[in-house]
């Protein structure tokens, strides 16, 4: 049989193509090697949000008394989180599985290797059975980096240094957590294990947490969660981890810090090795495959979506490049667009983003105006947030006087984003956003004060 399209990968751009592309008609083959809904349901955003919700539970409960509400003696049972974590990933893959089972997808749970090409199309081999078909999708995803530091490879295989998915499933409360990396995983982690009792320290090479975040928002994050006992060692360069500590240069000068476990998150690597791509000559830039904006690599028929391309490892971002790639072999016209990607981290506060910075705007020459409100002009967010500091950034093309950036500190942020994802998408200018009527309370409304104080 000759497959109309076969899938590497079953993550949020494996799924959601095998999705699309048989609701579209297709005979779809999905290879998935380890568990359908990849590193996003069984080791990334779905579990460590159900991680992070216990512990806003907690965090709510323990500081209830500026609200007027006492609840003494609230305790975190971290095994018990991690069972209704292995329970929710379990319901929503057992949904995707059930989706793709409707859609009439096939899925072969094994390690595909693709072969070559021929007259009837791509060869993919599995488990020494090949399977042949017209077009082929690459969305197999990447790995957490285990950098090449003194002791870390050891102590990784020894269980005491942690990626995302090895600390997801660990069950005992570290009484002393060490963060390597103080990107998005790190700071999420940092954040559940900080709640729930442990003494975390974050160690990150650079001068400001949260990677391309804006600079004064990643600041009010950190003094959060200074106050909240994490300790940060910025500018500081890990040089070695061994059984119970992890040493660091800070200005030249050795430091070392204790562990009972220490967790790598200092970025992802796509997981482009040992595929076979080099059999198509499939054109790579390092780990990542090449595509254009219909997510086409240099091999006609041959698209790769997701983490593998290594645009924006993101799980939204996987989806719409699974969408766009699909259209493309369903003959509809379509084109990715990375203009307005917004990203989250899921920080109590949070923070979210969208569009450019006022320095990211500057780099490209664009003439714009910036504005920055406290949080604490909508009603909503004086009443739910004692003493809170969040703000709202919004970056202003001068000459189209369009919407270009917001950025964002305060709880609801991850949830509001997507309003502003749409007006810069959509390229609205500032007198359209004017005349949107945003339900009053909201803690959205901070937008709307700060498009009117322009
Ligand atoms: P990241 O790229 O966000 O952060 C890695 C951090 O490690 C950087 O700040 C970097 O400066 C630092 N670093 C690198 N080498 C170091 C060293 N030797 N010593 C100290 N610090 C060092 O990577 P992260 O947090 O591992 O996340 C990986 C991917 O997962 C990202 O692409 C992210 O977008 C995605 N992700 C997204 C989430 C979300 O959208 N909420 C949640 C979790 C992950």
């Amino acid at each position: 049989m000759i497959y109309d399209l076969i899938i590497i990968g079953g993550g949020p751009a494996g799924y959601l193509a095998a999705e699309r592309a048989a609701h579209g008609g297709l005979k779809v083959l999905l290879f998935e090697k380890r568990n359908v809904g990849g590193v996003c349901l069984n080791e990334g955003c779905i579990p460590t949000k159900t991680f992070l919700y216990s512990a806003k539970l907690a965090d709510g409960a323990s500081h209830g008394n500026k609200y007027g509400v006492y609840a003494d003696g609230v305790k975190v049972k971290h095994d018990e989180v991690v069972a209704r974590k292995n329970k929710v990933v379990k319901t929503l893959t057992g949904g995707i599985r059930s989706q793709l089972k409707a859609l009439g997808v096939e899925i072969v749970e094994a390690v595909a290797h693709i072969e070559k090409k021929n007259a009837e199309g791509y060869n993919v081999s599995a488990e020494g059975n090949v399977y042949t078909a017209k077009r082929l999708l690459i969305a197999a995803g990447s790995e957490a980096i285990v950098p090449p530091i003194e002791g870390v490879r050891e102590q990784y295989a020894a269980g005491f240094c942690m990626t995302n998915r090895e600390i997801l499933d660990m069950t005992e409360v570290p009484e002393k957590l060490v963060v390597i990396g103080g990107g998005v995983i790190g700071l999420e982690m940092a954040s559940y294990f900080n709640s729930i009792g442990s003494k975390v320290t974050i160690v990150e090479m650079l001068n400001k947490i949260g990677g391309n975040i804006d600079a004064e928002i990643a600041k009010i994050l950190q003094k959060n969660y200074e106050k909240k006992g994490i300790i940060f060692n910025l500018g500081c360069k890990v040089t070695a981890v061994r059984p119970g500590a992890v040493e660091f240069e800070r200005d030249g000068k050795k430091e070392s810090v204790e562990a009972d476990r220490v967790l790598l998150s200092i970025g992802r690597r796509a997981a482009s090795k040992d595929l076979g791509l080099e059999n198509l000559g499939i054109v790579m830039d390092r780990a990542n495959v090449v595509t254009d904006e219909r997510l086409q690599t240099n091999m006609p028929g041959v698209y790769a979506c997701g983490d593998i391309n290594g645009k924006i490892m993101l799980a939204h971002t996987a989806y719409r490049e699974a969408e766009v790639a699909v259209n493309n072999m369903l003959g509809i016209r379509d084109r990715m667009s990375y203009n307005a990607i917004p990203g989250v981290i899921y920080t109590n506060p949070e923070v979210a983003y969208v569009g450019e910075s006022e320095e990211s705007a500057k780099a490209k020459g664009i003439d714009v105006v910036a504005k920055t409100v406290s949080m604490r002009y909508a009603g909503r967010y004086v009443a739910e947030n004692e003493g809170g500091d969040g703000i709202i950034k919004i970056v202003v093309d001068k000459k189209w006087n369009k919407l270009i950036g917001v950025h964002m500190i305060a709880n609801y942020a991850s949830e509001i984003i997507y309003g502003c994802v749409t007006m810069i998408e959509k390229g609205l200018t500032i007198d359209e956003i004017k005349k949107v009527v945003f339900p009053h309370p909201t803690v959205s409304e901070a937008l709307r004060e700060a498009i009117f104080m322009l």
